[in-house]
């Protein structure tokens, strides 16, 4: 049965049902596409605020996505935005759809012992077949893999901000990740319309290793005074060609995410010059402020 609207979508034969566990930036964006590609899915958090919140952000995300590739025929995409919307299930009830689901992406907060409660649960609700994957930003999916015992049925799948826009999936494999289990992870990747690329499972994988350590020389190149950081923002978006400065970018991304990042990294690399903490970015952070996502960060987004 053909599901969806996209000519590049096809149903991955092993899966059919997906339960993506935290519905913020990451999490709506994942189960977004993970529906406009046909699979089922379930859109899990800890409350109906978060829930209700990332249908909203779905609901405007394929409002706008489908302006332009319906642009002639808008029943199409009143109609696209209603399929794709009934795909998807929100829950705070993590059981209902782990014991349905073929696949299970997290992307709850980047914080190792939150990913081992979770999985470690879900590990023994889930049938033994469903893979595990989870779209951590820094920390190596081996580690996170600990908790469970299917070690061969889990993986990474490290989606970009905004998911429905960004083409890339990096998709990583352990040690102990069987070859079947990652070939489902790459046919799952291209079902969404991804690119795939493949890394060893190190912190950061590709992207990270090189864009965090970037983001934070601009960070310790403001708190040093050699310019403002709306120049540096507007330097490498004129001089560099980058679609958002450093700042912004990290605005976008989340400043306590970030600072998980960085402050994960320091711990593994204590002697690393690269990987320092940031005394602005921690103040941010203890603010309240951590960027587009709470209305302010180094811009003002109320
Ligand atoms: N949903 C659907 N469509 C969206 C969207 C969303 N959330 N956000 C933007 N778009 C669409 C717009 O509708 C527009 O589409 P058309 O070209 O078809 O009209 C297109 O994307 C461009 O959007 P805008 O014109 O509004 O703005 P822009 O040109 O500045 O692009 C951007 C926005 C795509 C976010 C761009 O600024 C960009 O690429 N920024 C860098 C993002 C980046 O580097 N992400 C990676 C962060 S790191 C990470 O994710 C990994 C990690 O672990 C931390
Ligand atoms: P976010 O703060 O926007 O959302 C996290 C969501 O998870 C929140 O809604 C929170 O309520 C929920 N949550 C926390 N613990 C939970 C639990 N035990 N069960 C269910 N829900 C729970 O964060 P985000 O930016 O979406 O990041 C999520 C993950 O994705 C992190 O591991 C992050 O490193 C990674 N990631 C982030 C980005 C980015 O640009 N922000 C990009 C790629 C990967």
């Amino acid at each position: 049965i053909k599901r969806s609207f996209s000519s590049t979508s096809a149903l991955n034969r092993q899966i059919n049902s997906v339960t993506v566990i935290g519905s913020g930036l990451m999490g709506s964006g994942i189960a977004q596409v993970t529906a406009e590609a046909g699979y089922s899915v379930y859109l899990v958090d800890q409350n109906d605020t978060a829930l209700n919140k990332a249908l909203k952000t779905i609901e405007t995300s394929l409002t706008r996505s489908t302006k332009k590739k319906f642009n002639k025929e808008p029943d199409h995409a009143v109609r696209y935005i209603k399929d794709t919307m009934d795909r998807i299930v929100t829950t705070t009830k993590v059981d209902a759809g782990a014991e349905k689901s073929d696949l299970i992406i997290e992307a709850i907060v980047e914080n190792i012992q939150a990913k081992h409660d979770l999985f470690s649960k879900l590990d023994k609700i889930s049938p033994n077949t469903t893979i595990f994957t989870s779209n951590t930003s820094s920390l190596p999916i081996a580690e996170i893999a600990e908790a469970v015992s299917r070690k061969d049925k889990f993986g990474g799948l490290h989606f970009f901000n905004p998911v429905p826009v960004m083409k890339l999936l990096e998709v990583i494999k352990t040690h102990e990740t069987s070859d079947a289990t990652y070939r489902t992870l790459l046919e799952y990747g291209l079902s969404i319309g991804k690119t795939t690329v493949e890394c060893k499972d190190t912190p950061g994988f590709i992207v990270n290793r090189l864009l965090v350590p970037y983001m934070f020389e601009a960070v310790k190149m403001y708190e040093r005074g050699d310019a403002s950081f709306q120049d540096i923002d507007t330097a490498m978006k004129l001089g560099a060609g980058y679609p958002m400065g450093p700042f912004e970018l990290i605005d976008y991304v989340g400043l306590d995410t970030t600072k998980f990042i960085v402050d994960g990294w320091k711990k593994r690399f204590p002697e690393d010059p690269t990987f320092q903490s940031s005394v602005v970015i921690d103040q941010l952070v203890a603010e309240g402020r951590l960027g587009r996502k709470s209305g302010e960060g180094f811009y003002n987004y109320k």
